[in-house]
């Protein structure tokens, strides 16, 4: 059992699923080192869709943890780190360099200050493209990140009042959403089998489904209770329902089975493990204490609206961002009250060829 020792531990959904990684992501740290005979001077980490929150050096801060204890209990010396912090060109890089010095001042603290270096760099960028030279890194890794696409898929204009996939959606929404996902997933695997050293390793944890069904509620309510919020204002008269009908949500929840056929159809990685785990919305408060109702549909606003207000306020305007999350609060309410809020993630392990 590893003990998380340089950081607070996050509490949101991303952060526990985060750390439900870090047995699958610690034994592909320890396989790099098996597979190399060790270490090389330099190790060399990505992280894709870092983004600029507390997770961000928290998956820094354990990745060093679980490099030291390998080194320790096989009697070697710690690498140097270099680690790539990746995101897209507007992220908030800032910010994490802003921890930096605290970060580095606790690193010192726990390790001595042999504790080997730790480089840290920002690679601003979409991983659709290259990102990185030919066979230079050795682990990627990525959280609550590689779902989302590169686009908006093309043909989704009879998705009538729902804003991704849902109960009422025509079959060609599941199937044009789907295929968007294979390309795109298809393409990150091929970009990053290019800049990945052999025997290189990548852990991505994604949110997923549990069921093949595209409707599942574990894939899907969260958004369904969004776009009913939306189509209640149209009929305050505060939102256009075309406007509702020329939105998508450009991500997609994969069932395990999808993400199994691309990895071997399009051939660079084996896949090592894949581990499905059901995440609370509120990891934290997981009983279904009906009193408690009303605070857990705040959290669970707040936890979506952090997620997906850019992306709605660009779309619909920023004015009516209040009014729609304290609907969806409602709705999350309501639906809390009969149900457990329940979303499935993946862990996917691959390894190089
Ligand atoms: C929900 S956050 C996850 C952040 C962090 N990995 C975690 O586990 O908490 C998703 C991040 O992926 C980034 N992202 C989405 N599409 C991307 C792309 N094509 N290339 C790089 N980053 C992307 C977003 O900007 C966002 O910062």
């Amino acid at each position: 059992m590893i003990v998380f020792k340089l950081t607070f531990f996050p509490k949101n959904l991303q952060g526990t699923g985060l750390q439900r990684s870090f047995p699958v992501l610690n034994e592909a740290i320890n396989k790099i080192a098996n597979d190399l005979n060790g270490f090389p001077r330099s190790f060399k980490i990505a992280d894709l869709g870092c983004s600029s929150g507390p997770n961000t050096l928290f998956l820094v801060a354990n990745i060093i943890d679980m490099v030291h204890d390998i080194c320790s209990e096989n009697n070697s010396q710690v690498p140097q780190f270099q680690v790539f912090l990746n995101d897209l060109f507007e992220n908030d890089f800032n910010t994490v360099f802003r921890s930096l010095p605290a970060f580095y001042t606790k690193m010192r603290e726990k390790k001595g200050d042999d504790c080997g270096s730790c480089f840290v760099y920002a690679v601003p960028g979409s991983f659709y493209g290259r990102l990185f030279p030919n066979e230079s890194i050795h682990l990627f890794h990525s959280s609550y990140a590689v779902h989302w696409l590169s686009r908006v898929p093309q043909g989704l204009e009879n998705n009538k009042l729902n804003i991704y996939m849902a109960k009422t959606s025509p079959t060609n929404v599941f199937k044009t959403y789907r295929k968007q996902f294979e390309k795109d997933f298809t393409k990150l695997l091929l970009l990053r089998s290019q800049e990945m050293i052999s025997g290189g390793r990548m852990i991505l944890t994604i949110p997923s489904r549990s069921v093949a069904d595209p409707t599942s509620e574990d894939c899907c309510i969260i958004w369904e209770l969004l776009a009913k919020s939306l189509v209640d204002m149209v009929k305050e008269g505060l939102v256009q329902e075309s406007k509702i009908n020329s939105f998508n949500i450009p991500y997609y929840t994969p069932y395990e089975d999808e993400v199994r056929d691309v990895i071997q159809q399009e051939g660079s990685f084996s896949l090592h493990s894949l581990n499905g785990f059901p995440l609370h919305w509120e990891p934290y408060n997981t009983d279904t204490n009906v009193s408690d109702l009303p605070v857990r549909g705040i959290n669970t606003a707040k936890l979506i609206r952090a997620v997906i207000e850019p992306m709605m306020a660009n779309h619909f305007g920023k004015s009516i961002m209040d009014l729609l999350f304290k609907k969806y609060q409602e709705h999350v309410v309501d639906h809390l009250a009969t149900k457990k809020g329940v979303n499935y993630s993946l862990v996917i392990s691959l390894v190089k060829h």
